[in-house]
């Protein structure tokens, strides 16, 4: 593994590489915490997303400095778009070598970073480490395996993260259980989620449930989206439903007629601050999302998650989240909705208290002392 970075004529200290949606909310709170410190640093993205509602939104919104380096890479098949970023990435680490790379989560700029550093020589940290669905048709199980075989310091966001990773012969002197600062983000805007605003706002029913599906298993098909759009009018029958829309599924689904349905709202993809109000003020949420699995744990909201597995099992133990089938979901939801399941189940899960940036920012300085 990585010790150091001499290659470049400039070192720009502890680099944070984000890209996609879900890479924004996480690295926030590291990023804020380490100017708290003093640090050096800078952000750059690689330009995974790159529509004003995947990305920019979320630098106004949680107040993001703007990156220092855009790559600009855009979208493309996984083995076009891994290439592209690792080329782009490779270019740009050699010119300014970062004394430290931080990649989050598990999507294709977070692998791509994680090879190019690791082979550059460049220590790589990987913040919400540990995560396994243990389903490799996913391309974000392939892309966590692989970051965290390359990582040299692994913050994971609970107890079995952590396990797994001993099970995968992860030294343990490597990882630090910090809690999750997707919660940290969310903890530190709760005064800015105002549910009621937004409903008249967008003019938004009193009782809706909100959802979200972007999962290739889920919306790449277009047969299967034609099915996934039968069951949400079913649930349409029942409730209003609101649907910000991904854009990997929108040409499918609005193929499908989901919208035709009156009691169906698709909207373009939402803001962070205007999402979480979604939530805050939905009756349940339907959703292949990772993040938002996470956010309604903590917000008390029941999850159905319209997927065979999570890599966040936590949710289910502690939060408000199940699994559920396509055939499960209409009478899961019925129940819901009847106040008959759905309620939190235990507590928030240790240390999903907001200080996990601080946590990483502590490791992180020491780390690159
Ligand atoms: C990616 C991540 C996924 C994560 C999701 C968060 C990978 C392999 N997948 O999936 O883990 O859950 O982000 O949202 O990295 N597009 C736009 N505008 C944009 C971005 C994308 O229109 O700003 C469209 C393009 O048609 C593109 C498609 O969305 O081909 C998919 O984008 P991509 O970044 O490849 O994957 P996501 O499905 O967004
Ligand atoms: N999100 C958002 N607007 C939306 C949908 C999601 O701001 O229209 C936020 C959500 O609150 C969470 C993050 O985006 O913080 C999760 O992103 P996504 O579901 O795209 O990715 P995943 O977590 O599944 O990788």
């Amino acid at each position: 593994m990585a010790t150091s970075a001499p290659l470049g004529s400039q070192d720009t200290g502890i680099v944070h590489v984000v890209g996609a949606r879900p890479n924004f909310v996480k690295a926030a709170p590291v990023v804020a915490a380490l100017r708290g410190r003093g640090a050096h640093q800078t952000v750059l993205h690689t330009g995974q997303h790159y529509d004003d509602r995947m990305s920019a939104v979320f630098f106004r919104d949680l107040g993001l400095p703007t990156p220092d380096v855009d790559l600009g890479v855009g979208s493309g098949s996984h083995a076009a778009q891994t290439a592209a970023l690792m080329v782009g990435l490779e270019k740009e680490f050699t010119a300014n070598t970062p004394g430290m790379v931080v990649v989050y989560g598990d999507v294709n700029s977070t692998i791509a970073a994680a090879l190019v550093a690791a082979k550059l020589g460049i220590p790589v940290a990987h913040v919400e480490a540990g995560l396994r669905s243990f389903d490799n048709t996913m391309p974000e199980e392939v892309n966590r395996r692989v970051t965290d075989q390359l990582s040299d310091v692994l913050f994971a966001t609970s107890p079995e993260a952590v396990g797994h990773l001993a099970a995968e012969g992860v030294s343990p002197d490597r990882v630090h259980l910090v809690g999750n600062p997707m919660i940290d983000t969310l903890l530190g805007n709760l005064d800015r989620f105002d549910a009621d605003a937004l409903r008249a706002r967008l003019d938004l029913p009193e009782r809706y449930a909100a959802a979200t599906l972007h999962r290739p298993a889920n919306v790449d098909d277009p047969a299967n989206v034609a099915r996934l759009t039968e069951r949400l009018h079913e649930i349409a029958d029942l409730t209003d439903v609101v649907m910000p829309v991904h854009p990997r599924g929108k040409a499918a689904f609005d193929a499908a007629g989901l919208g035709d349905h009156p009691r169906v709202r698709l909207l373009e993809p939402l803001g962070y601050l205007d999402f979480v109000a979604l939530t805050r003020g939905a009756a349940a949420v339907v959703t292949d999302s990772g993040g938002v699995q996470e956010e309604t744990t903590i917000l008390g909201v029941p999850c159905l998650t319209l997927r065979p597995n999570t890599e966040r099992p936590i949710t289910i133990t502690h939060g408000t989240n199940q699994l559920v089938t396509e055939a499960d979901l209409l009478p899961t939801l019925t129940k819901v909705l009847d106040g008959r399941t759905g309620e939190r189940i235990g507590d928030v899960p240790p240390l999903w208290d907001g200080r996990s940036g601080e946590r990483i920012a502590s490791v992180l300085t020491q780390w690159s002392r």
